[in-house]
């Protein structure tokens, strides 16, 4: 992203290790990129790193709002680790960050519930850091399935809300119902071994079946999907001549998170008519 040109860039992540600290370090120099940080042990590699490359690595302290994954406690553990942060070389408190990502399983009700108490675990740490002097710039959180609500708390400063910019069965579940499909994959009919069977030459490995199963546009009747490594089997619910051999399936992943980095390349399309061809050069297990 730095390479193409985006100046703001926050990773929600921690990055560790001494070589991805120091490219961190070293990537200031080309845009603003923040990270993360929710242990004091961790804080210091950063801060060396910063030493170590003569640069200022913008960091915001991820709080755990409740989904138990990455994140210090919020309140007093998150102001000690701040102030920390604020006095030590070769880091920049930036903010803090939380991501409410156990929220998105609940129905609407209870989902509005669980994200107001998580983001007021985070912006009430934001006010205590502010009250013991501490300057909190970014108060990030929320993804795809939650910022329709989480924005409307007062006090968040920027969204992390990324894969639902293609749309997909799962995202349209968490909250993006009224967003069309952005992203298909186009498959071949390989096979019709009898008239309620699909063979395609798309299975698992170019489609994924993370957080559900792809949906085949425009084939109504679809009673289920198997997907091995490279076929997808079809079984319709009543019998029909198409597709034929050789005739095309569009599907829409079930999650395109785990769809995308499947592949090396995408074609955008505008109107039907291929516009360009993006290389998706994130997608590989290279760090
Ligand atoms: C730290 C963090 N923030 C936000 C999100 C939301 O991302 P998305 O909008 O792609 O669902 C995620 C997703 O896993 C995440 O790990």
């Amino acid at each position: 992203m730095a390479g193409a040109g985006v100046q703001e860039i926050l990773i929600a992540h921690e990055i560790t290790g001494t070589r991805k600290c120091d490219r961190l370090a070293r990537l200031q120099r080309t845009a603003n990129v923040v990270t993360a940080t929710d242990s004091l042990d961790h804080a210091k590699q950063l801060s060396a790193a910063g030493v170590r490359e003569g640069e200022t690595i913008p960091v915001v302290v991820e709080i755990d709002v409740g989904m138990g994954r990455c994140g210090i406690a919020p309140g007093d553990p998150t102001v000690k680790l701040a102030s920390w942060v604020l006095n030590a070389p070769g880091l920049r408190l930036a903010g803090l960050m939380g991501w409410e990502g156990h929220t998105i399983k609940y129905d609407a009700g209870e989902k509005e519930k669980q994200i107001r108490d998580a983001m007021t675990l985070l912006v009430e740490t934001a006010e205590q850091c502010r009250v013991e002097g501490l300057p909190i710039g970014i108060v990030s959180a929320a993804g795809s399935g939650t910022f329709l609500q989480s924005c409307l708390i007062p006090g968040l400063t920027e969204v992390q809300a990324g894969g639902g910019v293609f749309s997909d069965l799962s995202y349209q579940k968490w909250g993006l119902a009224e967003h069309e499909f952005a992203l298909t994959i186009v498959a071949r009919v390989v096979s019709r071994p009898n008239p309620t069977k699909i063979i395609v030459d798309a299975g698992f490995k170019a489609l994924s079946f993370q957080h559900g199963y792809p949906k085949a546009l425009g084939l109504e009747n679809v009673g289920s999907i198997v997907l091995s490594a490279e076929h997808g089997t079809l079984e319709l619910d009543e019998p029909a001549d198409e597709p034929r051999v050789g005739d095309v399936v569009e599907f829409v992943p079930g999650y395109t998170d785990s769809t995308l980095c499947l592949h090396d390349e995408m074609c955008v399309l505008r109107e039907g008519r291929v516009e360009a061809v993006w290389v998706i050069p994130g997608r590989s297990g290279r760090r």
